[in-house]
């Protein structure tokens, strides 16, 4: 399997995680409002940002799944992520996941993003479905998705215990062939 591991856009470069990454990496995990639908705190640990850096260069390479760092070209500073995890070959499927530094939020930089992960998945990877599991209350999220097409498909009942507090997830699919129908459309 041949795939590109920077992608381009207008506005960013998305690229493996690598050392030096760590500070960009801090500000947006460290960010309770960034992790408030997270199923883990905002990172307090000052190991935390290397040691995700190392397991998510190291996946990347071993295409257990594939964390891209956000870059804005203007500023060469990572200001988000944005990946395929749980990846299912078999079934030519995987799950989509991402987070924006909250002074980068309601710019399209997301959107930007993940219209170059989409291609990513469905023309280099040969995906075939991608699902993303959100917190209803994820409005911000849920909205990312809706705006690239992706079907809300189910409720899943309190599936997730964070911080004790227990926790609905909302089912999102996006189908090739749905994304292959409008694939550089904003919707
Ligand atoms: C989810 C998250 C990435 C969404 O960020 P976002 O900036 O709203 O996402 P988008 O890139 O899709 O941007 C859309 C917004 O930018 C606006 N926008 C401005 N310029 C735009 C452009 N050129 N193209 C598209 N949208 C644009 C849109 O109008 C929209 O604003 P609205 O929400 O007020 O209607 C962000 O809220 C986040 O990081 N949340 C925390 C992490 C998280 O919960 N991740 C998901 C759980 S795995």
């Amino acid at each position: 399997m041949d795939y590109h591991k920077t992608l381009t856009t207008e506005r960013l470069t998305l690229r493996p995680p690598r050392p030096g990454d760590e500070a960009d990496l801090q500000a947006i995990h460290g960010d309770p409002e960034v992790m408030r639908y997270f199923s883990e705190p905002a990172w307090t640990d000052p190991e935390r940002p290397a040691r995700q850096i190392a397991a998510d260069a190291a996946d990347f390479a071993a295409r257990e799944q594939f964390r891209f760092a956000i870059v804005l070209n203007d500023t060469g500073r990572q200001i988000g992520n944005c990946g395929l995890c749980r990846l299912h070959w078999p079934n030519r499927r995987g799950e989509v996941g991402y987070a924006l530094n909250r002074a980068y939020w309601g710019k399209g930089y997301m959107n930007e993003a993940l219209h170059a992960l989409l291609r990513f998945a469905f023309v280099d990877l040969d995906m075939h479905r991608l699902e993303a599991d959100i917190d209803p209350r994820n409005t911000a999220s849920t909205g990312a998705l809706e705006r690239l097409g992706f079907q809300r498909e189910g409720l899943l009942r309190e599936r997730w215990i964070v911080g004790g507090e227990i926790c609905d997830s909302v089912l999102y699919g996006l189908l090739r062939r749905e994304w292959a129908a409008h694939p550089g459309e904003n919707r």
